[in-house]
Parts: C-alpha cells; sequence; structure tokens
C-alpha cells in the first residue's frame, strides 16, 4: 500500500532532522547613511528545510533581489544571520564564502550578467 504525504510532510522527511538548508534570523541591510538611507531590510526571519522549493514574492523594491544576494553570500548584512545547512555566512571568510558559492548556490542575476 502506498502513502500519499503532503508536501510538508515530504518535505520533513527528506530533511531527516538536519539543519534547514537556509535559515534567516533577524536580518536587517540598509543602503546609505543618513536621511537617505534606505532599510531595505527590517528583521526579516523564515526557514526552508532540505527538500522544498520556495519562491520569495513581492512589490518592486520590496528587497527580494537584497535578500537573495545575502542569503547567496554575496553580501553580508548589517545585523542578524544566516545559515546554510548549518554553516553561519558570518564564520565563512572570503575563502569559504567563494567555496560555498563555487559548490552550493547557483545564482540567476536579475539583470543576467551576460554581455
Ligand atoms: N545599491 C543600492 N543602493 C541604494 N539603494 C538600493 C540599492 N539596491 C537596492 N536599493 C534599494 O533597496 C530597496 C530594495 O531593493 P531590491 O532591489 O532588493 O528590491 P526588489 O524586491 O529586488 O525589487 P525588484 O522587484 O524591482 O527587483 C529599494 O528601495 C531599492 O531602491
Ligand atoms: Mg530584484
Amino acid at each position: 500500500m502506498s502513502e500519499q504525504r503532503s508536501g510538508e510532510n515530504a518535505a520533513t522527511a527528506v530533511a531527516g532532522g538536519r539543519p534547514p538548508m537556509v535559515r534567516v534570523e533577524d536580518v536587517h541591510q540598509s543602503y546609505g547613511t543618513g536621511a537617505a538611507a534606505v532599510h531595505a531590510l527590517r528583521g526579516v526571519s523564515f526557514e526552508i528545510p532540505h527538500g522544498e522549493l520556495v519562491a520569495l514574492k513581492g512589490r518592486s523594491g520590496s528587497g527580494k533581489t537584497t535578500l537573495l544576494n545575502l542569503v547567496g553570500g554575496l553580501d553580508t548584512p548589517d545585523r542578524g544571520r544566516i545559515t546554510i545547512d548549518g554553516t553561519d555566512l558570518a564564520g565563512l571568510g572570503e575563502t569559504g564564502l567563494l567555496e560555498l558559492r563555487r559548490d552550493r548556490i547557483g545564482f540567476v542575476f536579475q539583470g543576467f550578467g551576460l554581455p
């Protein structure tokens, strides 16, 4: 007899007690300083377990690219913590981040970055 799992249960089974693939904790990110500062992210927190497919949506300027640049290790947050499969990005340093981007993260840039 086969068992049909809901999406959430299937993701939990795939995760198998591992730390989440992505964990974002109270992340803040601003551009510029003083009166001209733009607070792109103000305390963002969420988790993505292994095996889940997640889409991030929001109006233009809501901070999607800012957030993905942080999760992808392309930028570092002003405040808060990001862990990928249990590894805190803040502890990686340039070489560790480079290896993460090389081995674990696929990134399609909004502007494609193609000539
Ligand atoms: N390099 C930057 N310098 C100054 N402000 C920036 C910079 N990058 C983004 N911002 C500002 O930060 C906010 C979030 O921008 P972000 O690009 O993350 O939004 P987005 O959700 O990806 O928007 P879109 O759907 O248009 O791609 C916006 O107010 C934007 O103007
Ligand atoms: Mg964007």
